[in-house]
Formats: C-alpha cells, structure tokens, sequence
C-alpha cells in the first residue's frame, strides 16, 4: 500500500520521482523520500507527512543532479510514521539504497542474524533488513540484481522491493512477489512504478512484471528474471488513458471529479458488450458456456465498497439466474474453511486488483478448484492476473482514496454478469435481458440528472457539518447503498455513521434515534410495493422519534412526502438498478461534508487506496 518510483534517463531524477509519487500520493501518504545516486554516492532525502513537507526539504537542500532515483510514499506498518522509518533505508556503508511496499514476515529472524553480526538497525522498519541483506551481498561482489535474487529467496511475505547501488550510476533494480510493480517502457529512459500513474506523462508503453520475478532498468534496457535467475516472458500491454485522466480537471479533489466522471465510466463499461439484438458478448470471461452451465453456486469475495457491490450482484445474480449467490468479505473467506469446489464461481471483486485480502481468498478458492472470474479496474493488477476469467471496469484511472466511480462500474460489471449467465444457462427470455440492457444503455443518462441536481446535497451538507452521527438505512438492494453511504461519510468526514437494513431498526439501532439526528432513507421504486410500503412505515418509526429524514424517492412518489424533511428526488429506474443513482447523492453528501470540515478528501487519515497487507 505504499507507492513506488525507480527512474533512469536523462531527465533530472529527483524531478521525475517525485513527480511520480505525486501521482502515487494516494496509496499512503504517512512520510515521502528519495535517494539519487551521483559522484558515487547515495544521496538521500525522506520526511515524515505528506509530500509537501518533502518537496519542502529538497527546496531548502537539494539533491545533486542525477539520471537515477527510486522514490517512495508511504503508508505505515511496521514503525510509526516518522523521518527514519521513512523510506529509502540505506545499508551500514551506504552502498545500497532501498524502497519497500508489503511486509517482510520474517524479519525478526532476519534483524535478529544482522544485529548478531554487529550490524545496527536505525529504523523500526522490516524494509531496512532487506536494504543490509542486499547490501552485504553487493559488497560481496553480486551485481544488484544478483544480490536482489539472492535476499528474495530468504523473504517470507509480500513485496516490492526497488534499490540501487551507490557504486552503478546505471541501473535501477526492482523485485516483486505478491505486491504491484509495473515498468514504463520510455525512449532512451525507463521507469519503475506501482502504478501506470506514476509515469503516464512520460509514457503510455509499459510491462506488467509477473509473480517473483526481478527487473533490472538502464536508460536502454529492460531485463526480466525470475527469482532463480532464468530469463522471464514480459508482457507489454499499452495504457488506454492519458495524463489528463490521472489529474483533477479544475475540480478541488479526484474525488469530486471522479464522482461527475461516473456517467462516462458507466458508459464506458457498458461499450462493446452487447449487439443490437442486446445479446451480450463478454470476450475476456475464459470459462466456456459449458462450464458456465455447470455451475451451481456462485460466491462473490470483496473488501470494503466492492463488498458492497458483491451484495447488490447477490440480489441481481440470484434474481435472473437461480444460482444460489453467497457474498462473503474476502479478509474472513479462507479463514472458515469455505464450501467452494469445481461447480462453484468465485467473483472477486477488486477496483484496485491489488488488495491482498482478496487475493489470498481467490489463491485459496483455486486450490479448492473453483473457478475464478474477476471484476476489476486495472489493467495488469495481479487479481485479473491469477484469475480464470475477468470483466474489467473501463472507470479510468481512480485516485481518490474513497472509492466512486471504482463502485458503480462495479455494479455494471455485476450486472453484466448476472445477464450473462442468464442468457447462457436460458433462465432469462431474450427479451427480458434486452429490456434490462435498455435500461443499462439509459444510466449513464439518469446519473448525470442526478448530478445535474445535486445543489440540495450540498447545502444538506453544509447544514449537517457538525453532526457527530448520521444513519443510513435500506431495504433490498437499497441496503449495500445504505452501507456504502455510511462507509463514505466514516472515511471522509470521520464521523459515527452506520447503514442499516430498515427493517432491521427496530431489533435494536431505534435506540439511537433521538432528536435531531440525521437519518437518510433509499426509498425502493413504487413497482415493489410492498418493499415501499415497509420503507415508508421504517421512515414513521424514525420521525416518531424525533429524527430528521432525509428521503431519497423516485420523481413523481409522491407517498413519501409526509415522511420526508428534506427529499432528494432520483430519476425513475428499475429496482434492482436503482443503486447506480442512489448512491450518487449519498457520494456527494460525504465529499461536501468532509471538505466542508476541512479534511483532505482525497487522502483521508489513515487510510490507502490499495491495501496489499492482509
Ligand atoms: O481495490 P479494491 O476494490 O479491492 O479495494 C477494496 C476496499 O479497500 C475499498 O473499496 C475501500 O473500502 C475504499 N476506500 C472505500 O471507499
């Protein structure tokens, strides 16, 4: 979860890195540093917070010039958040420099071998071993990526690992094993990189590293290994977005700009999937309609706002296929010996395709033989990877920590399938799947009336900033909505927030209600009604007891009025559908909120926008 950079080339280094750690900010954001190696020497500098304070720092003492850096951000695990837990460690002679992401399992076995051989440790870091092991090999005459080999043999855990070598101004060395590195192909300069972003500016050509493998850069080469030195496949994969996708546009945060780019990203996701007969073509699922037959029961793992999506993709699934759907959070999965076999579909669900909790849960369904389909965002993560089948979101590039558009292609991506299957196993009319793809097609239309209408989101809140609680509360597939609205508010503005299923209020959260308390309720569409009768009698509860409600309804319900002290209106949609426009305001209320409080919006406090530690 920490953001990395290697670059090698002409330009000025320390620019370039930190550049792109501007750009990787979002995967933590505890302290920042860089090391550049020139006359021979490593030449280093790491603060404590955000980027700023670094870029503060090499202001006021620059670095020499140099074609060759690594870089950092970084979001803690071992050792608080301090200048020398700060990232790139040196080794005892400062012949090796070092950046990590991931942790090192053993390294208390490890520190515990260094200190014995006299060695001593100045950060609290498990990275800092790794920077001595490497080290002690370089000095025993291995070249970098020779020594990287070695020491990542010894490593238990996820990592990855990026260094150079005081004594080679012409390489940058990187190993991964569990943990995301990408190399951005340049002309006469190459780059390193968690992510496309950090090097988008500079080139759009780049090679997903895979499992346990080394790559050593220079300004002309890229060489590829595995971690017992024999020459490895690259595949070269172009990105489809450019640099303006990775920056805000004139919106204050991502966030806000990623929420109004949803329409789009909706649209995106939806493109190429379906003919005009809206029969639906999913080329990259690799599983065949036979096995797709075969299936009979589907278990969909996620984390977090994509565990979210995973139970409104239950309500669809099991509505338009028959297939028993079970949605489990990926960080409990294989922790309760699950009922999964070769009949079974696992859906990960993954806008970053990096989250550890998730890619343990799929690696552990593999070895129980299920098969696989993933739902993720990027292109080239390890999930999608590792994964039998994928549908990719086509959201772009997601930078906000808090995630948005990230969600509701998600659900589009839920949808899609669910419609898949149930055009290939037939438990779905034609006509009935065309019906819902009209539907589908017409979203990116009713999110953007939705945004077109938001002014009284804002001013809601900026008339709730000081409410230390709000609830959520939903019925159906308006309950994920209600527990992605809470999620949002939690994260951002960093107050109580819970989302409830309606009905389930009065079986103990009525207690809280009390005066004044802000209460916001997704109201299903009237064609359930009796879904909308049981809303409406949940929303008397609450007003009974003094709480404000804040209504989300369908245009022209008018039956929700008298329970309503302020409606939000959505356009008229399908139920099952109905989160891909409800969620919306729920979005821009928590945006609103959290900077109308003056928290950093993009990068709320201790969070990372990929978890890869489990
Ligand atoms: O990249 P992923 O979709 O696997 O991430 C899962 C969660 O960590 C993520 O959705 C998290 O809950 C977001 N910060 C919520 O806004």
């Amino acid at each position: 979860m920490c953001g990395i950079v290697g670059y090698v080339g002409p330009q000025a280094a320390v620019d370039t890195v930190v550049n792109g750690l501007r750009r990787l900010e979002y995967r933590g954001y505890d302290s920042a540093g860089v090391a550049v190696v020139a006359g021979g020497r490593l030449h280093l500098a790491k603060k404590a917070g955000k980027l700023g304070n670094l870029e503060k720092e090499l202001a006021e003492h620059p670095l020499p010039t140099s074609g060759l850096g690594i870089g950092h951000t970084r979001w803690a695990t071992h050792g608080g958040p301090n200048d020398v837990n700060a990232h790139p460690h040196l080794s005892a002679h400062e012949r090796v420099a070092l950046v990590h992401n991931g942790i090192v399992e053993n390294y208390v076995r490890l520190r515990g071998e260094l200190e014995a051989a006299g060695l001593t440790m100045t950060s609290e870091t498990d990275s800092e071993v790794v920077a001595h092991l490497v080290a002690q090999q370089v000095e025993a005459g291995a070249r970098l990526d020779e020594a990287l080999r070695t020491v990542c043999g010894r490593l238990e855990g996820t990592f990855t690992l990026v260094a150079v070598d005081s004594q080679d101004p012409t390489a940058v060395v990187a190993a991964r094993r569990n943990s995301p590195l990408v190399v951005g192909v340049g002309q006469g300069e190459n780059f390193l990189a968690s992510d496309v972003a950090a090097f988008i500016e500079h080139t759009r050509e780049a090679i997903e590293l895979g499992q346990d493998q080394v790559v050593r850069i220079t300004a002309d080469a890229i060489e590829v290994t595995t971690f017992d030195g024999s020459p490895a496949e690259v595949r070269p994969y172009h990105v489809d977005w450019d640099l303006s996708a990775a920056e805000k546009g004139g919106y204050d945060w991502f966030m806000r700009k990623e929420i109004h780019e949803q329409p789009r990203a909706v649209a995106d996701t939806l493109l190429g999937r379906y003919d005009a007969n809206a029969r639906l073509t999913l080329d990259e699922i690799r599983i065949s309609e036979d096995e797709l037959r075969s299936i009979d029961k589907i278990v969909v793992i996620a984390c977090g706002t994509a565990f979210y999506a995973g139970m409104v993709a239950k309500y669809a699934i099991e509505h338009w296929t028959r297939i028993p759907c079970e949605v489990e959070l990926a960080s409990e999965f294989r922790y309760r010996d699950p009922i999964v076999g070769p009949t079974t579909l696992v859906v990960a669900i993954s806008q970053s395709g990096e989250t550890a909790d998730t890619l343990m849960a799929i690696r552990h369904a593999q070895q129980q033989r299920a098969r696989v389909l993933a739902v993720c965002n990027t292109n080239g993560s390890t999930i999608p990877r590792e994964a039998d089948a994928v549908i990719y979101t086509h959201a772009g590039p997601e930078i906000g920590v808090a995630s948005t558009k990230g969600f509701l292609t998600q659900l589009v991506a839920c949808y899609l399938l669910g419609l898949y299957l149930a055009q290939v196993r037939g438990t779905k009319f034609g006509d009935e799947i065309a019906a819902v793809m009209r539907e589908l097609a017409a979203m990116p239309d009713a999110i953007a009336a939705v945004l077109d209408g938001i002014q009284p989101v804002l001013d809601l809140a900026a008339e709730f900033v000081d409410a230390p609680s709000v609830l959520f509360l939903g019925r159906h597939v308006g309950y994920p909505v209600a527990l992605e609205g809470a999620l949002k508010l939690k994260e951002l503005a960093y107050i109580h927030a819970e989302g409830f299923a309606a009905g389930e209020l009065k079986h103990g959260p009525i207690a809280l209600l009390e005066n004044d308390l802000p209460v916001f309720a997704v109201v299903p569409p009237k064609g359930r009604d009796m879904l909308h009768a049981k809303v409406l009698s949940n929303l008397q509860e609450v007003r009974a007891r003094g709480a404000r409600t804040v209504v989300l309804a369908e245009e022209d319900d008018h039956d929700v009025t008298p329970y309503a002290d302020v409606l939000i209106r959505l356009p008229r949609v399908s139920t099952l559908l109905q989160p891909l426009v409800a969620t919306v305001p729920l979005q821009v209320f928590a945006c609103e909120l959290a900077s109308r409080k003056g928290h950093d919006v993009d990068q709320p406090r201790n969070l990372a926008k990929s978890v890869t530690v489990e």
